[in-house]
């Protein structure tokens, strides 16, 4: 019987310990395994090689998206690495130019020193778009498994134990992310400090047609851009209560980030313009907190910027950065005070 993803998720691996028969599969932390005399290979041997736990999770991963097998890798870096170690020497990567600025960085390094030929392309221009590797056949992720195991890139067996219970309950989860985040989005949208707003949910954004028929929401990470005015940036982020300014983007919590400064510096200032990144870009990554704490929060960092305007009247001489009072005053209330 076919189950659904989010079945797939809750329920993958629970009750198969043999040993106590506990329902979550108890965290192997052991870095090695004896062996049953000489020869005597077991199912696992070293932890860097094959982990239960971690295999567990690499098992989830593989069925939620439909591929045979998953390697699961200490950090996203460490993932790029191990698919860039399947390109023969002299290889063509191409990438996306908007990609994380980390990836970038790492790709230009590579190519630079000779390693392959890199073509960064606007991925959304359909002419450019080339084809996907998914380890959807066996050789493949025998093949990868034999890269992570030889680079030592494989993930530890507690993060993959921390991964897999926050695999469990990620489509509950996900649904308050995405009702949060099109709260917010309507929110920004119907503000005049607002320049440009990009979220894929939107019917006006370039690609809300590819985003409803390959999604099956639009996730909850957005940007927007504010007007180019000094001091535009630090008055929406400073008074912030429900925002944490941090980079990443898969927590519970709500973050804001500054692309052009943080998860992006990597890149030179040309290959951030080409990318749409400007330094009047702010990213928001929309966690479950209540949706009312967030508006708030969102309304008075609007006020503070539209203060800033030259056309605004006599508060423009006030500090900016000063949430006004009302909705701040909710926020504050509801929300722990923001860390610096
Ligand atoms: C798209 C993408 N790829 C790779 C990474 C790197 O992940 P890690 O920090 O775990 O190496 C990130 C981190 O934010 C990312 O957003």
């Amino acid at each position: 019987m076919s189950r659904s993803q989010a079945t797939v998720a809750v329920r993958h691996g629970l009750a198969t310990d043999s040993q106590f028969g506990a329902v979550v599969p108890p965290l192997v932390l052991s870095t090695n395994f004896t062996f049953d005399g000489l020869g005597g290979r077991r199912r696992y041997d070293y932890t860097r090689s094959g982990n239960p736990t971690r295999d567990l999770l690499a098992e989830a991963l593989a069925e939620l998206e439909g591929g045979v097998a998953a390697v699961v890798t200490a950090t996203g870096m460490a993932a790029v690495t191990l698919v860039l170690h399947l390109v023969p020497r002299g290889g063509l990567v191409v990438a996306p130019h908007d990609g994380y600025g980390g990836t970038w960085r790492l790709l230009q390094a590579l190519a630079k020193k000779g390693l392959f030929e890199l073509v960064l392309a606007d991925l959304t221009d359909p002419a450019a778009r080339g084809g996907a590797v998914v380890a959807a056949d066996r050789a493949l992720a025998d093949e990868l498994a034999w890269w992570a195991n030889c680079l030592g890139l494989t993930g530890a067996p507690f993060d993959s134990y921390l991964t897999l219970r926050g695999v469990r309950t990620l489509a509950a989860r996900l649904r308050l992310h995405e009702e949060n985040a099109a709260r917010v989005a309507s929110l920004l949208a119907g503000s005049e400090v607002v320049e440009r707003l990009h979220w894929p949910g939107l019917a006006t954004h370039p690609t809300h047609a590819l985003a409803r028929k390959q999604q099956r929401g639009f996730g909850a990470m957005l940007s927007f851009e504010l007007p180019a005015l000094p001091g535009a940036a630090e008055a929406f982020v400073d008074g912030l209560r429900c925002f944490t300014l941090a980079e990443s983007l898969g927590g519970v919590e709500s973050l804001i980030a500054h692309p052009a400064t943080m998860t992006h510096a990597a890149m030179t200032p040309e290959a951030r313009a080409a990318a749409g990144i400007s330094d009047q870009l702010l990213r928001l990554s929309i966690g479950i907190d209540g949706a009312e704490d967030l508006e708030a929060d969102l309304r008075a960092a609007l006020d503070r910027v539209a203060r800033l305007k030259p056309s605004a009247d006599s508060e423009a001489s006030e500090d900016p950065a000063a949430p006004s009072a009302s909705s701040a005053a909710s926020c504050r209330a509801a929300c722990s005070a923001a860390p610096r």
